[in-house]
């Protein structure tokens, strides 16, 4: 069945990104000139996905405010004549069927996509993008089309796996696979210990029978339920979960450097020529 819908989950804290995230959402903040947040829910809508759900918490509404329409805004720009605004500002607003639901306390990622499970169907699978990773493909398959290119061969859920260098392990889940079947799942392991260089990225395809298992998920000692381990458990059941190996650069916007390395690389996307001849003249002062 095709996938239609996708949960976002973006009612997360933020504390790596303090004090930017104090009193707004990380998902809002901009990307050159793009809230981290409409790049996903384009990625989203490019792969086929017409209803979005997001699960958002405290301090979070200035990310419904950005998918709701803005009627004084509108009227000023057709006003002011503004029509390239204008028109941009619409189609925010028309990219999709937004829902949105409240997770009252930050208690793990699971936990968020559990807040969402009303919206789907009984035999629903969904697409689950965390709110704080791009990729780029540069013009071909975005990495919601990669996983989907997966799932629709094998029906299986899907973990969508970056490379991570080798002294970053510690930071993520990392897979081991046989073929394209994750065999097992380490969590944060040091370099030594990791089974590959292969991390989780942060977007998946998830099954009804996945997501069963997510509701008996018991929360870790940090008192989290977290969706890695539900894929853990999953696999040491005799589950099949399948990697889709990401094509394209990544970046994890949750983390400052990571947000900082995404704005140079759309910058200089965007403004080429401009933003180049700024790095250049920084570069040389410094
Ligand atoms: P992160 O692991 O990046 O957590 O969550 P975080 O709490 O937002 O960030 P740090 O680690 O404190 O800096 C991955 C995704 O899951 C969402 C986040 O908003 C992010 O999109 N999330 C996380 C929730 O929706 N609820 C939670 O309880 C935790």
């Amino acid at each position: 069945m095709r996938i239609k819908k996708a949960i976002l989950p973006v009612g997360g804290l933020g504390t790596r990104f303090l004090p930017a995230t104090k009193a707004q959402a990380k998902e809002m903040l901009a990307v050159f000139d793009k809230p981290v947040i409409q790049f996903i829910v384009e990625e989203a809508v490019e792969s086929g996905v017409e209803d979005i759900v997001f699960v958002t918490g405290p301090g979070k509404t200035a990310i419904e405010n950005h998918f709701n329409r803005n009627e004084e805004l509108e009227l000023l720009l057709q006003k002011n004549k503004k029509e390239k605004e204008l028109a941009m500002v619409k189609k925010i607003t028309n990219l999709a069927n937004f829902s949105y639901t409240r997770q009252e306390e930050p208690l793990g990622d699971g936990h968020a996509i559990l807040c969402a499970l009303d919206f789907l169907k009984k035999d629903e699978s969904v697409m689950v993008l965390f709110g704080d990773e791009l990729v780029d493909n540069n013009g071909g398959l975005n990495a919601a089309q990669q996983m989907l290119e997966v799932y629709e061969k094998t029906g299986d859920p899907v973990v969508l796996l970056g490379e991570v260098d080798k002294e970053e392990t510690h930071k993520y889940g990392i897979v081991e696979l046989e073929g394209n079947i994750i065999t097992s799942i380490v969590e944060k392991p040091s370099p030594e210990n990791a089974p590959s260089n292969l991390g989780i990225v942060g977007k998946y395809i998830l099954t009804p029978k996945l997501l069963k298992n997510l509701k008996t998920t018991m929360p870790g000692t940090d008192g989290e339920i977290r969706l890695a381990n539900t894929i853990k458990d999953y696999i040491q059941n005799g589950g099949v979960v399948r990697g889709c190996q990401m094509q394209g650069k990544r970046f994890d916007t949750g983390d400052k450097i990571g947000f900082l390395e995404a704005t140079l690389h759309y910058a200089l996307k965007k403004e080429n020529g401009k933003a180049k001849q700024i790095l250049q003249r920084f570069l040389e002062e410094d």
